[in-house]
């Protein structure tokens, strides 16, 4: 069961934040909670640049997207932009809460198209448009400040899923006009699975309890209603889960203390060098570098292998284990995460590189491992 986790979510913890996690759980109330809570998501607030407000839910990042669209667009006119299996995903999340629900689909391998969108915005009236940040699904950084700034500009709400982008990508929410950030806690943050984090700007929360909702768990007017009525012992509605939430504020004040630039920077640098690793053992990207996020890497087979086949290999043999994917790109394309500082250390990318080099040379494919190596540690 225990294998180093090179895949993209859930991440290696770094030993910093595995001892918050690790240990006896405490109450999820009272003041001292209270206070942990509300300055930990005030934290995640900051990282993502924004002065809105942070809610976490235990549950995971579906939750978070359920609940965006179960609390701002029940019966509204929604558009769904999608180049990958998250976004088809946040299309069936989308249509249980209305039926008027658009879908604007895009080639897999590239990210999605501004001209197609602001077009399609002023050919008609949309009230929220929903995008993944990253597409994990190929590894395809979409132009999340663009398209939400088209967004505003035709009157729409911008609603962010950025699960496998928060702590990772440029992110700058209020710069930007994002007006719901949706994220988890098992990517960027470096922490166990456990929570869906939804950040909303302040002004959408104004007025919201003048209208019913449909829903309660995944409703944020119930979230506000015990934000304001149990503020200073249990400003949330359900039991959380404390262990999380401990790794989370752990998390928080290191990348605070830290920088978010200098972690964005940090994951720019490194996966560059090892998508020029990959390149020189002589495998292909599946996009464009310049396309790429940075928290994971998608690597095309070429034809010359079938990604199950490496997988097994590596799990099997070397007790590391990366993801396959998904649909018609299934048989041809693997993906590495590289969304923790843990995942991002040689020693961890060399196990890897190694591995796949020994399993493409006794699969008669040449791999230069000396060459990828070189180009990792320049
Ligand atoms: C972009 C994106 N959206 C949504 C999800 C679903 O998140 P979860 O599995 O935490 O519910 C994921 C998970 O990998 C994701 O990467």
């Amino acid at each position: 069961m225990k294998y180093l986790l090179m895949i993209p979510g859930p991440v290696e913890i770094p030993d910093d934040i595995l001892v918050s996690f690790q240990g006896q759980p405490v109450a999820h109330y009272g003041p001292e909670w209270a206070e942990l809570y509300l300055e930990t998501a005030g934290r995640i607030s900051k990282i993502i640049g924004s002065k809105g407000r942070t809610f976490l839910m235990p549950g995971s990042g579906s939750l978070g997207l359920d609940t965006a669209a179960a609390t701002f667009c029940r019966s509204k006119r929604c558009l769904v932009l999608n180049n990958g299996m998250f976004g088809e995903r946040l299309y069936n999340i989308v249509s249980k809460h209305t039926p008027d629900v658009e879908v604007l689909k895009f080639p897999l391998n590239i990210p999605v198209d501004q001209d197609i969108v602001n077009k399609t915005l002023k050919d008609k009236k949309f009230d929220a448009v929903f995008m993944t940040q990253v597409e994990t699904s190929t590894g395809i950084l979409n132009p999340a400040e663009e398209i939400s700034k088209i967004s505003k500009e035709n009157g729409a709400l911008f609603i962010l899923d950025a699960i496998s982008s928060a702590a990772i990508e440029r992110l700058e929410m209020d710069n930007w006009g994002v007006d719901i950030t949706v994220t988890a806690s098992q990517k960027g943050f470096e922490c166990p699975a456990g929570l869906g984090i939804v950040t909303v700007k302040l002004s959408l929360l104004d007025g919201l309890r003048d209208s019913p909702g449909h829903t309660w768990y995944t409703d944020l007017r119930v979230w506000c209603d015990y934000y304001d009525m149990w503020h200073d012992w249990h400003p949330f509605p359900v039991t959380l889960p404390t262990n999380t939430i401990m790794a989370l504020a752990k998390s928080s004040q290191i990348i605070e203390t830290e920088g978010i630039s200098s972690r964005q920077k940090m994951h720019k640098e490194i996966s560059s060098r090892f998508r020029k690793a990959i390149s020189e053992l002589g495998l292909k990207l599946y996009a464009k570098e310049n396309q790429c996020a940075h928290g994971l890497t998608a690597v095309s087979t070429d034809g010359k292998f079938e990604p199950s086949e490496l997988i097994i290999f590596l799990k099997k043999k070397l007790g590391i284990q990366i993801s396959g994917s998904f649909g018609e790109i299934k048989n041809h394309v693997f993906r590495i995460g590289h969304m923790s500082r843990k995942q991002c250390l040689n020693v961890n990318f060399i196990s890897l590189l190694n591995g796949i080099a020994f399993f493409m040379k006794k699969s008669g494919i040449n791999a230069s491992i000396e060459k990828a190596i070189d180009a990792l540690i320049e």
